[in-house]
């Protein structure tokens, strides 16, 4: 079979198309055929050494989300069957209730190999099926991003309809994040350093919209475009460079889901603005197999469907990366395992 290895976690042209034997499934395992796999912005810091200390394994198949058909079960294996199309969780230890240090380091494509190879064994405990109505492509867009998402919005965020989530920038995490607010019935204002992008939000019908490049301090602008309300949810994926203009943001008693750090990891809180104004800063680290399975029935009882930007052959995942780093994308960056 063929996979991609990241030969050493120091740079993106450390990726190489490599040969390896199909693996055999253990008695609780089954082996499943993936035909494809979706990125994110953890990859990149993975690739690119971000991770500092947490990443022990450096020499590793990289991206934890992907989707397949299952090829063949372990003699134990009763939840699943051959022929049955599946997704990997991101965490495949974590399959319900509370979090763990423990629980927290066994994450595909970081801690133990992921998923850019055409095989891969998996615990039957860390897949779902999917849907009939998704696409393995769409599927595997899933994962980790959607269930961000997911875990932001509707498992911690608890969102009701009438409220106002803002969305920061058009990534992964941000699309399925609007997408998921739109279904629990509150309305979204979306940031974008791209006018571009903007448009292709209003096409899509979000009205609220904001260019964070053109308006830096733009909390100023979320107030304006609530009658100085604030918002009661913003998903913060920016980090130290956007905090300040989410808590600026934000309406008293509000709720910032802490996400993402696209624009920094380090920063100096303004301490008396969020425990005088009662600000929840939500801390959100994906979810677990039992959340995953959850937001896909809810996904598909609403039909909703990932946004994929563009799709690369197995061959071509450093363009992906390229293509990821550039940050010109618009919700998902994909790979179809053929060649
Ligand atoms: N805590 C968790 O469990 C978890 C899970 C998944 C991801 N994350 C983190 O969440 C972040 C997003 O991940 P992703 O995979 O969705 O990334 P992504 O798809 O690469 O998102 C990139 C987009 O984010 C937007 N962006 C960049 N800098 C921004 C800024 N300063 N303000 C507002 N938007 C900005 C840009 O949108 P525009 O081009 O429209 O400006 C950019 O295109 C990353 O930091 C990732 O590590 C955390």
């Amino acid at each position: 079979m063929k996979a991609i290895a990241l030969t050493e976690t120091t740079s993106i042209s450390n990726l190489e198309l490599i040969d390896r034997p199909v693996p055999e499934p253990n008695s609780n395992e089954v082996l499943v055929k993936l035909f494809a796999s979706s990125l994110n912005y953890r990859d990149l810091l993975i690739a690119i050494g971000g991770y500092g200390s947490r990443q022990k394994k450096r020499d590793l198949i990289p991206l934890s989300d992907g989707s397949g058909e299952i090829v063949s079960v372990g003699s134990s294996v009763k939840k699943f069957k051959v022929g049955d199309r599946v997704l990997a969780s991101f965490f495949q230890s974590w399959i319900s209730g509370e979090l763990t240090e423990e629980l927290l380091d066994d994450d595909l494509g970081r801690s133990s190999d992921g998923v850019l190879t055409q095989y891969r064994c998996f615990k039957q405990e860390g897949l779902v099926k999917i849907p009939n109505y998704l696409s393995f492509i769409e599927a595997a867009s899933l994962p980790c991003a959607a269930l961000t998402a997911w875990s932001g919005i509707i498992e911690l965020g608890c969102i009701k309809p009438g409220q106002t989530v803002l969305i920061q920038g058009t990534g992964g995490v941000s699309l399925f994040a609007m997408q998921f607010a739109l279904m629990a019935g509150a309305s979204v204002i979306v940031t974008s350093s791209s006018d571009k992008k903007i448009e292709i939000l209003r096409k899509m019908g979000v009205k609220k919209t904001i260019n964070y490049s053109k308006h830096p301090e733009w909390g100023m602008k979320v107030l304006e475009i609530t009658d100085g309300m604030g918002v009661d949810h913003v998903m913060e994926v920016g980090g130290a460079g956007t905090l300040k203009q989410s808590i600026r943001s934000v309406k008293p008693g509000g709720v910032i889901s802490i996400i993402g750090v696209l624009d920094g990891a380090k920063s100096n809180l303004l301490i008396p603005l969020i425990g005088s104004r009662k600000i929840r800063l939500q801390g959100v680290t994906v979810g677990s197999v039992e959340n995953l399975l959850n937001m896909v029935k809810a996904m598909e009882n609403h039909k909703i469907k990932p946004i994929i930007d563009k799709v690369y052959k197995l061959n071509e995942s450093k363009d992906a990366y390229e293509y990821l780093k550039s940050g010109k994308h618009f919700g998902k960056i994909c790979i179809s395992h053929d060649l």
